[in-house]
């Protein structure tokens, strides 16, 4: 079929790349120097609705696949459905649930869906009050824009007086601007993490391989929250009885909530699971493909994939996409400095790459012919292995290949 996909970055590569293996035909915009190789692209902004639109128009696709959550928080869904074409991905309505988190934990709360206690403030004042007696009461907090802020409205703070700060900065200094004006402070958990990506067309869902993402810039999870590191793939210590528990617990009743308000989900749910005393608590809901996950768990899939999407998209039956046997290991390179500030520009070299090793483009652009750095995450390279052991060598040894100046990337992935 002809498939069609929103957006640039690694996770859009990696669907690209995975379309293509399965025969499809692919059309991408904006796309990057790296999904050129397996796809048609349109150099066309992923925010110009009008452009995408004829773009679509001219391709004609069987599926659209909006990768971002902006998009889809801006009703991009809405837009090609309602022109008439087959969409991935969640209506205006339903992307709530990335776009607002305080929308979103009131959803979990009415769901009775574990999460963490919460609520929202936009009040500097009572957001304080609020703090003082949760550390009175020996809790620790987190503190978070409510809007999409690219995973760094997100503070963790170790005492109250940490919390104001964050509390001053989102609501008075507007750090985050508008994404910043409403405020959930929550509860501070501690517990292992990994990442659910579920399909899901209405109420039937398919969960994909469990992904583990390092979140942290520095090796052993110190430093800045980053978009992702890197991903592996299996993830030993998530049982299949831990995923359904999950898809139980905090899938399920999510969509039966969105129901209830008439919502039908079409797309991919990405649960970001905490597992505490053997519970998965949700942390946050997403309405899109994770980024790195997407890179290691679209390379576990055998032949399949794009249908059961096409399904999700259709509202239809979702069929079974095999889960191959073996491991993968994405391992980000990115610039130094990220995700604070860093240089672009910078050429890069892609050296020979093992059997099974796959290079997924992020922040990389052509200028005169050259591979330069364009972004904080610059490519992420992804392996195929026996065993975990295996794949993380072979995705090391394609690391070592690859070169610019001020690399940086986290020796820990898949340890
Ligand atoms: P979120 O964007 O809400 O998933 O938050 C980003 C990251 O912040 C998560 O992956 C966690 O590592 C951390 N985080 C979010 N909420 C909490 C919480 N309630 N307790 C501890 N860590 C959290
Ligand atoms: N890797 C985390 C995310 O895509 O939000």
């Amino acid at each position: 079929m002809k498939i069609f996909v929103i957006g640039g970055g690694g996770r859009e590569h990696a669907l690209c790349w995975k379309f293509d293996q399965e025969g499809h035909e692919v059309f991408c915009a904006p796309g990057n120097p790296g999904i050129h190789e397996v796809a048609h692209v349109f150099p066309v902004a992923v925010n110009d609705r009008k452009a995408l639109l004829d773009a679509a128009n001219q391709a004609q696709p069987d599926l659209i696949v909006i990768g971002p959550e902006d998009p889809l928080i801006a009703g991009m869904g809405d837009m090609f459905r309602e022109h008439g074409f087959a969409v991935f991905g969640p209506d205006q309505s339903a992307a709530r649930l990335e776009g607002s988190k305080s929308f979103s934990k009131d959803m979990m709360k009415r769901a009775g869906i574990p999460t963490a206690r919460y609520q929202s403030f936009s009040d500097p004042g009572a957001a304080k009050e609020y703090v003082s007696a949760e550390y009175g009461a020996g809790r620790s907090v987190v503190v978070k824009a409510s809007g999409a802020a690219l995973g760094k409205g997100v503070i963790l703070c170790d005492s109250a007086e940490d919390a104001n700060v964050a509390i001053d900065g989102m609501l008075v200094g507007m750090e985050f601007g508008e994404a910043g004006r409403t405020i959930v402070v929550e509860e501070r958990l501690t517990g292992q993490e990994f990442s659910l990506l579920t399909l899901v067309s209405g109420q039937e869902i398919l969960s994909l391989p469990v992904a583990q993402d390092y979140k942290r810039i520095g090796d052993g999870d110190t430093g800045l929250n980053t978009g992702g590191m890197g991903t592996y793939s299996p993830v030993d210590w998530v049982s299949d009885e831990l995923v359904r528990k999950a898809e139980d617990e905090v899938v399920r009743p999510i969509l039966a909530s969105l129901a209830d308000l008439e919502i039908e989900y079409r797309g991919v749910l990405f649960s970001g699971l905490m597992v505490v005393d053997g519970e998965p608590i949700c942390l946050e809901y997403n309405v899109r493909f994770g980024d790195p996950e997407t890179q290691s768990v679209v390379r576990r899939l055998g032949d399949g994939f794009a249908e059961a999407l096409l399904a999700c998209a259709k509202a239809e039956a979702i069929p079974e996409v095999p889960v191959l046997d073996g491991a993968v290991c994405t391992v980000v390179v990115a610039s130094e400095g990220y995700p604070g500030e860093y240089e672009k520009g910078r050429a890069i070299e892609i050296g020979e790459l093992l059997d099974g090793v796959e290079v997924f483009h992020a922040g990389t652009a052509i200028v005169n012919d050259e591979l330069l750095t364009s972004g904080g995450r610059v490519v992420a390279v992804s392996a195929t292995g026996a065993d975990a052991e295996e794949a993380r060598a072979k995705a090391y040894a394609g690391v070592g290949g690859v070169r610019f100046q001020g690399m940086v990337y986290r020796k820990d992935i898949g340890l």
